[in-house]
Protein backbone atom coordinates (compact mmCIF):
# COMPACT_ATOMS: atom_id res chain seq x y z
CA UNK A 1 0.00 0.00 0.00
CA UNK A 2 2.82 2.38 0.67
CA UNK A 3 4.25 1.75 -2.62
CA UNK A 4 1.24 2.45 -4.26
CA UNK A 5 0.23 5.26 -3.16
CA UNK A 6 4.13 7.12 -3.27
CA UNK A 7 4.17 6.19 -6.89
CA UNK A 8 0.40 7.51 -6.73
CA UNK A 9 1.53 10.76 -4.90
CA UNK A 10 3.32 13.03 -7.26
CA UNK A 11 0.40 12.47 -10.21
CA UNK A 12 -2.08 13.30 -7.46
CA UNK A 13 -0.34 16.29 -6.59
CA UNK A 14 -0.49 18.11 -9.76
CA UNK A 15 -4.45 17.89 -9.67
CA UNK A 16 -6.03 20.25 -8.18
CA UNK A 17 -6.26 18.99 -4.07
CA UNK A 18 -10.11 19.05 -4.16
CA UNK A 19 -10.22 16.69 -7.02
CA UNK A 20 -7.25 14.39 -5.85
CA UNK A 21 -9.30 14.43 -3.26
CA UNK A 22 -12.58 13.39 -4.46
CA UNK A 23 -10.36 10.97 -7.03
CA UNK A 24 -8.67 9.67 -3.80
CA UNK A 25 -12.10 9.32 -1.81
CA UNK A 26 -13.79 7.29 -5.11
CA UNK A 27 -11.25 4.96 -5.56
CA UNK A 28 -11.25 4.01 -2.05
CA UNK A 29 -15.02 4.05 -2.12
CA UNK A 30 -15.22 1.68 -5.01
CA UNK A 31 -12.50 -0.49 -3.75
CA UNK A 32 -14.75 -0.72 -0.55
CA UNK A 33 -17.64 -2.25 -2.46
CA UNK A 34 -15.80 -5.03 -3.99
CA UNK A 35 -15.38 -7.01 -0.94
CA UNK A 36 -12.72 -9.68 -1.71
CA UNK A 37 -10.67 -7.06 -3.31
CA UNK A 38 -11.19 -4.56 0.10
CA UNK A 39 -10.01 -8.07 2.05
CA UNK A 40 -7.02 -8.72 -0.43
CA UNK A 41 -5.23 -5.34 0.19
CA UNK A 42 -6.63 -5.30 3.52
CA UNK A 43 -4.72 -8.60 4.25
CA UNK A 44 -1.84 -8.26 1.46
CA UNK A 45 -0.48 -4.87 1.27
CA UNK A 46 -1.77 -3.18 4.61
CA UNK A 47 -0.53 -6.46 6.83
CA UNK A 48 -1.00 -7.38 9.82
CA UNK A 49 -1.70 -4.49 12.70
CA UNK A 50 -0.38 -4.82 16.13
CA UNK A 51 -3.55 -5.19 18.43
CA UNK A 52 -3.45 -1.68 20.75
CA UNK A 53 -6.83 -1.88 22.51
CA UNK A 54 -8.58 1.04 24.09
CA UNK A 55 -11.11 1.45 25.89
CA UNK A 56 -13.09 5.57 26.17
CA UNK A 57 -16.36 6.78 26.40
CA UNK A 58 -17.94 3.58 27.09
CA UNK A 59 -16.31 1.72 23.83
CA UNK A 60 -13.87 -0.68 23.05
CA UNK A 61 -11.61 0.43 20.61
CA UNK A 62 -9.21 -2.15 18.74
CA UNK A 63 -6.38 0.25 18.49
CA UNK A 64 -6.28 4.18 19.02
CA UNK A 65 -5.73 5.85 15.80
CA UNK A 66 -9.55 7.41 13.75
CA UNK A 67 -9.97 8.79 11.25
CA UNK A 68 -10.65 13.02 11.56
CA UNK A 69 -14.16 14.27 10.35
CA UNK A 70 -13.81 16.55 6.88
CA UNK A 71 -12.12 13.71 4.78
CA UNK A 72 -15.68 11.28 4.74
CA UNK A 73 -18.05 14.20 4.95
CA UNK A 74 -20.77 12.15 3.61
CA UNK A 75 -20.40 8.35 4.20
CA UNK A 76 -19.26 7.55 0.57
CA UNK A 77 -16.59 5.83 1.24
CA UNK A 78 -16.78 3.72 4.80
CA UNK A 79 -15.81 -0.23 3.87
CA UNK A 80 -12.81 1.26 1.89
CA UNK A 81 -11.78 3.32 4.38
CA UNK A 82 -12.17 0.52 7.41
CA UNK A 83 -9.90 -1.64 5.77
CA UNK A 84 -7.34 0.61 6.13
CA UNK A 85 -6.31 -0.43 9.66
CA UNK A 86 -8.09 2.77 11.51
CA UNK A 87 -9.58 1.81 15.17
CA UNK A 88 -12.68 3.98 14.50
CA UNK A 89 -13.84 6.48 11.67
CA UNK A 90 -15.28 9.88 12.13
CA UNK A 91 -17.53 11.06 9.33
CA UNK A 92 -18.85 14.30 8.41
CA UNK A 93 -19.16 17.54 9.27
CA UNK A 94 -23.18 16.82 8.09
CA UNK A 95 -25.23 19.24 8.34
CA UNK A 96 -29.17 18.83 8.57
CA UNK A 97 -29.87 20.17 4.65
CA UNK A 98 -27.82 19.31 1.52
CA UNK A 99 -25.40 22.61 1.20
CA UNK A 100 -22.80 23.39 -1.29
CA UNK A 101 -20.55 24.85 0.93
CA UNK A 102 -17.60 27.97 -0.32
CA UNK A 103 -16.89 28.68 -3.90
CA UNK A 104 -13.99 26.93 -5.21
CA UNK A 105 -10.97 26.66 -4.71
CA UNK A 106 -11.46 26.19 -1.19
CA UNK A 107 -8.76 23.50 -0.65
CA UNK A 108 -5.00 24.40 -0.65
CA UNK A 109 -1.63 22.48 -0.54
CA UNK A 110 1.26 23.86 0.98
CA UNK A 111 3.62 20.92 0.33
CA UNK A 112 6.92 22.01 1.93
CA UNK A 113 5.23 22.60 5.13
CA UNK A 114 2.76 19.36 5.34
CA UNK A 115 0.12 21.62 5.66
CA UNK A 116 -3.16 22.20 3.75
CA UNK A 117 -5.47 25.02 4.13
CA UNK A 118 -9.18 25.05 3.54
CA UNK A 119 -12.05 26.95 3.96
CA UNK A 120 -14.92 24.26 2.66
CA UNK A 121 -17.67 25.45 4.71
CA UNK A 122 -19.66 22.67 5.23
CA UNK A 123 -20.25 20.88 1.89
CA UNK A 124 -22.92 18.43 2.98
CA UNK A 125 -25.58 16.32 1.16
CA UNK A 126 -27.33 16.51 4.69
CA UNK A 127 -28.39 14.04 6.59
CA UNK A 128 -31.06 12.30 4.72
CA UNK A 129 -28.52 11.25 1.92
CA UNK A 130 -26.00 10.77 5.11
CA UNK A 131 -27.85 8.34 6.73
CA UNK A 132 -29.15 6.37 3.15
CA UNK A 133 -25.31 5.90 1.94
CA UNK A 134 -24.16 4.69 5.66
CA UNK A 135 -26.88 1.98 5.39
CA UNK A 136 -25.50 0.66 2.40
CA UNK A 137 -21.80 -0.28 4.30
CA UNK A 138 -21.48 -3.22 5.34
CA UNK A 139 -17.85 -2.48 7.78
CA UNK A 140 -17.98 -3.28 11.29
CA UNK A 141 -15.53 -0.37 12.57
CA UNK A 142 -16.68 1.88 15.32
CA UNK A 143 -18.17 4.83 13.54
CA UNK A 144 -18.50 8.68 14.69
CA UNK A 145 -20.72 11.23 13.31
CA UNK A 146 -19.87 14.76 13.30
CA UNK A 147 -22.20 17.04 13.21
CA UNK A 148 -22.69 20.73 11.96
CA UNK A 149 -25.25 23.11 11.43
CA UNK A 150 -26.35 24.88 8.30
CA UNK A 151 -24.81 27.84 7.01
CA UNK A 152 -28.17 29.67 7.25
CA UNK A 153 -29.10 28.70 10.51
CA UNK A 154 -28.20 31.69 13.41
CA UNK A 155 -26.50 30.72 16.22
CA UNK A 156 -29.54 30.79 18.15
CA UNK A 157 -31.07 28.70 16.39
CA UNK A 158 -28.52 26.65 16.56
CA UNK A 159 -29.39 24.15 18.98
CA UNK A 160 -32.30 23.06 16.42
CA UNK A 161 -29.79 22.00 13.51
CA UNK A 162 -27.77 19.90 16.18
CA UNK A 163 -30.47 18.17 17.91
CA UNK A 164 -31.94 17.31 14.59
CA UNK A 165 -28.92 15.70 13.87
CA UNK A 166 -28.35 13.99 16.82
CA UNK A 167 -31.90 12.25 16.87
CA UNK A 168 -31.40 11.35 12.93
CA UNK A 169 -27.88 10.16 13.54
CA UNK A 170 -28.27 8.58 17.36
CA UNK A 171 -29.37 4.74 16.64
CA UNK A 172 -26.79 4.21 14.08
CA UNK A 173 -23.73 6.47 15.64
CA UNK A 174 -21.15 4.69 18.11
CA UNK A 175 -20.95 8.55 19.14
CA UNK A 176 -21.59 12.25 17.68
CA UNK A 177 -18.99 15.07 17.77
CA UNK A 178 -20.42 18.49 18.16
CA UNK A 179 -18.64 20.77 15.81
CA UNK A 180 -18.36 24.43 16.82
CA UNK A 181 -14.98 24.77 15.78
CA UNK A 182 -15.15 24.86 12.34
CA UNK A 183 -13.72 28.44 11.08
CA UNK A 184 -15.21 28.38 7.79
CA UNK A 185 -18.97 28.70 8.89
CA UNK A 186 -19.58 32.14 9.94
CA UNK A 187 -20.12 32.37 13.71
CA UNK A 188 -20.24 28.88 14.62
CA UNK A 189 -16.81 29.18 17.07
CA UNK A 190 -18.50 31.61 19.08
CA UNK A 191 -20.90 28.50 20.10
CA UNK A 192 -17.55 27.81 22.72
CA UNK A 193 -18.31 31.01 24.86
CA UNK A 194 -19.27 30.59 28.26
CA UNK A 195 -23.18 30.99 27.79
CA UNK A 196 -23.78 29.70 24.72
CA UNK A 197 -21.77 26.65 25.10
CA UNK A 198 -23.87 25.81 28.78
CA UNK A 199 -26.88 26.40 26.89
CA UNK A 200 -26.47 23.89 23.54
CA UNK A 201 -25.11 21.28 26.01
CA UNK A 202 -28.08 20.93 28.05
CA UNK A 203 -29.93 20.67 25.56
CA UNK A 204 -28.03 18.01 23.88
CA UNK A 205 -27.71 15.86 26.99
CA UNK A 206 -31.70 16.44 27.68
CA UNK A 207 -31.85 14.87 24.15
CA UNK A 208 -29.28 12.34 24.89
CA UNK A 209 -31.32 11.02 28.09
CA UNK A 210 -34.60 10.62 25.90
CA UNK A 211 -32.86 8.96 22.80
CA UNK A 212 -31.17 6.51 25.34
CA UNK A 213 -34.43 5.94 26.57
CA UNK A 214 -36.22 5.58 23.32
CA UNK A 215 -33.65 3.11 21.68
CA UNK A 216 -32.25 1.32 24.77
CA UNK A 217 -28.66 2.61 24.02
CA UNK A 218 -26.39 5.04 25.20
CA UNK A 219 -24.55 7.06 22.53
CA UNK A 220 -21.29 9.04 23.70
CA UNK A 221 -21.14 12.52 22.44
CA UNK A 222 -17.97 14.73 22.32
CA UNK A 223 -17.41 18.33 21.78
CA UNK A 224 -14.82 19.22 18.99
CA UNK A 225 -12.98 22.60 19.74
CA UNK A 226 -10.61 25.35 17.98
CA UNK A 227 -6.67 25.46 18.76
CA UNK A 228 -6.84 29.02 18.62
CA UNK A 229 -8.32 29.45 22.49
CA UNK A 230 -6.45 30.74 25.22
CA UNK A 231 -5.75 29.21 27.94
CA UNK A 232 -9.08 31.18 29.91
CA UNK A 233 -11.06 29.63 27.54
CA UNK A 234 -9.74 26.10 26.91
CA UNK A 235 -10.25 25.90 31.18
CA UNK A 236 -13.63 27.47 30.87
CA UNK A 237 -14.40 25.06 28.05
CA UNK A 238 -13.13 22.02 30.13
CA UNK A 239 -15.01 23.16 33.37
CA UNK A 240 -18.91 23.63 31.18
CA UNK A 241 -18.31 20.38 28.91
CA UNK A 242 -17.05 18.08 32.31
CA UNK A 243 -20.02 19.60 34.68
CA UNK A 244 -22.60 19.28 32.06
CA UNK A 245 -21.77 15.61 31.79
CA UNK A 246 -20.22 15.60 27.92
CA UNK A 247 -18.58 11.95 27.21
CA UNK A 248 -15.57 13.58 25.76
CA UNK A 249 -13.72 16.40 23.78
CA UNK A 250 -11.75 16.57 20.22
CA UNK A 251 -9.06 18.55 19.97
CA UNK A 252 -8.59 20.38 17.79
CA UNK A 253 -9.98 21.82 14.59
CA UNK A 254 -7.94 23.71 12.30
CA UNK A 255 -6.41 27.20 13.23
CA UNK A 256 -6.54 30.58 11.59
CA UNK A 257 -2.97 31.38 12.85
CA UNK A 258 -0.42 30.72 10.56
CA UNK A 259 2.28 29.00 12.91
CA UNK A 260 4.94 29.00 10.15
CA UNK A 261 6.53 32.22 7.25
CA UNK A 262 3.93 33.12 5.50
CA UNK A 263 6.20 33.96 2.98
CA UNK A 264 8.03 31.04 2.26
CA UNK A 265 4.50 28.94 1.38
CA UNK A 266 2.97 30.01 -1.46
CA UNK A 267 -1.45 29.98 -0.64
CA UNK A 268 -0.76 30.30 3.52
CA UNK A 269 -2.66 33.62 3.27
CA UNK A 270 -5.35 32.00 1.86
CA UNK A 271 -8.42 32.52 4.30
CA UNK A 272 -9.85 29.46 6.00
CA UNK A 273 -8.04 26.74 8.60
CA UNK A 274 -4.40 25.63 8.43
CA UNK A 275 -3.92 21.67 9.05
CA UNK A 276 -1.03 19.44 9.15
CA UNK A 277 2.51 19.86 10.46
CA UNK A 278 2.38 23.17 12.16
CA UNK A 279 -0.61 22.87 13.56
CA UNK A 280 0.79 19.81 15.84
CA UNK A 281 2.79 22.10 18.61
CA UNK A 282 -1.03 24.43 19.11
CA UNK A 283 -3.24 21.31 19.45
CA UNK A 284 -0.61 19.59 22.14
CA UNK A 285 -0.53 22.91 24.13
CA UNK A 286 -4.88 22.57 23.73
CA UNK A 287 -4.57 18.93 24.87
CA UNK A 288 -2.00 19.61 27.47
CA UNK A 289 -4.35 22.15 29.14
CA UNK A 290 -7.11 20.57 28.72
CA UNK A 291 -5.89 18.05 30.87
CA UNK A 292 -4.72 20.37 33.80
CA UNK A 293 -8.86 20.65 34.07
CA UNK A 294 -10.06 17.40 33.29
CA UNK A 295 -10.08 14.02 35.21
CA UNK A 296 -7.30 11.81 33.84
CA UNK A 297 -9.80 9.01 32.68
CA UNK A 298 -11.66 11.76 30.98
CA UNK A 299 -11.56 11.15 27.21
CA UNK A 300 -9.19 13.29 25.09
CA UNK A 301 -9.10 12.44 21.25
CA UNK A 302 -6.05 13.81 19.94
CA UNK A 303 -5.82 15.46 16.46
CA UNK A 304 -3.94 18.11 14.81
CA UNK A 305 -0.63 18.20 12.54
CA UNK A 306 0.14 13.96 13.40
CA UNK A 307 2.19 13.23 10.89
CA UNK A 308 4.39 10.26 12.08
CA UNK A 309 5.20 7.61 14.79
CA UNK A 310 6.75 10.53 16.68
CA UNK A 311 4.28 13.15 16.31
CA UNK A 312 1.59 10.54 17.72
CA UNK A 313 3.67 9.93 20.75
CA UNK A 314 3.55 13.71 21.30
CA UNK A 315 -0.53 14.21 21.50
CA UNK A 316 -0.44 10.71 23.48
CA UNK A 317 2.54 11.90 25.87
CA UNK A 318 0.28 15.61 25.97
CA UNK A 319 -2.37 13.36 27.37
CA UNK A 320 -4.65 11.79 24.17
CA UNK A 321 -6.62 9.07 24.63
CA UNK A 322 -6.96 8.34 21.23
CA UNK A 323 -6.08 10.12 18.04
CA UNK A 324 -6.91 11.58 14.62
CA UNK A 325 -5.56 11.99 11.34
CA UNK A 326 -6.01 14.28 8.54
CA UNK A 327 -3.51 15.95 6.65
CA UNK A 328 -1.04 13.17 7.49
CA UNK A 329 -2.84 10.57 5.26
CA UNK A 330 -2.98 13.19 2.46
CA UNK A 331 0.80 13.80 2.51
CA UNK A 332 1.74 9.76 3.82
CA UNK A 333 -1.19 7.93 2.30
CA UNK A 334 -2.28 5.02 4.42
CA UNK A 335 0.58 3.50 5.50
CA UNK A 336 1.08 5.98 7.94
CA UNK A 337 -1.87 4.02 9.95
CA UNK A 338 0.93 0.98 10.31
CA UNK A 339 3.77 2.77 10.73
CA UNK A 340 1.93 4.68 13.63
CA UNK A 341 0.77 1.49 15.16
CA UNK A 342 4.14 -0.29 15.02
CA UNK A 343 5.25 2.71 16.97
CA UNK A 344 3.32 2.60 19.57
CA UNK A 345 3.83 -0.78 19.98
CA UNK A 346 7.44 -0.55 19.92
CA UNK A 347 7.26 2.27 22.31
CA UNK A 348 4.59 0.16 25.15
CA UNK A 349 7.34 -2.52 24.47
CA UNK A 350 10.07 -0.56 25.69
CA UNK A 351 8.77 0.91 28.62
CA UNK A 352 7.46 -2.73 29.74
C1 LIG B 1 -10.03 19.63 3.77
C2 LIG B 1 -10.40 19.51 5.22
C3 LIG B 1 -11.75 19.45 5.57
C4 LIG B 1 -12.12 19.34 6.91
N1 LIG B 1 -13.44 19.25 7.25
C5 LIG B 1 -13.80 19.09 8.54
C6 LIG B 1 -15.15 18.91 8.90
O1 LIG B 1 -16.04 18.85 8.05
N2 LIG B 1 -15.45 18.77 10.22
C7 LIG B 1 -14.49 18.79 11.20
O2 LIG B 1 -14.81 18.65 12.38
N3 LIG B 1 -13.18 18.92 10.88
C8 LIG B 1 -12.82 19.08 9.58
N4 LIG B 1 -11.51 19.20 9.26
C9 LIG B 1 -10.50 19.26 10.35
C10 LIG B 1 -9.89 17.88 10.62
O3 LIG B 1 -10.85 16.97 11.09
C11 LIG B 1 -8.77 18.02 11.68
O4 LIG B 1 -9.35 18.47 12.88
C12 LIG B 1 -7.70 19.01 11.26
O5 LIG B 1 -7.41 18.90 9.89
C13 LIG B 1 -6.39 18.78 12.03
O6 LIG B 1 -5.88 17.49 11.79
P1 LIG B 1 -4.68 17.21 10.75
O7 LIG B 1 -3.59 18.18 11.06
O8 LIG B 1 -4.35 15.76 10.95
O9 LIG B 1 -5.25 17.46 9.39
C14 LIG B 1 -11.12 19.31 7.92
C15 LIG B 1 -9.77 19.37 7.55
C16 LIG B 1 -9.40 19.46 6.23
C17 LIG B 1 -7.94 19.51 5.88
Amino acid sequence: MAGIYSLARPLLFRLNPETAHDLILKTIGLIGQIHPLNQYLADTCRGPLPSIPVDAMGLSFPNPIGLAAGLDKDAKAVDGLAALGFGFLELGTVTPLPQSGNPRPRMFRLTSAQALVNRMGFNSGGLNLFLARLGQQHQQTIIGINLGRNAATSNNDAWRDYLTGLRAVYRVADYVTINISSPNTEGLRDLQERDALDSLIQYLKDEQTKLADLHQKYTPIAVKISPDLNAESIARVAEVLTLRGIDGIVATNTTISRPLNTDAHLHASQAGGLSGAPLATLSHRVITELRQHTPSEFPVIGVGGIMDAASAQAAFSAGATLIQLYSGLIYRGPALVPEILKGLQTAKAAVS
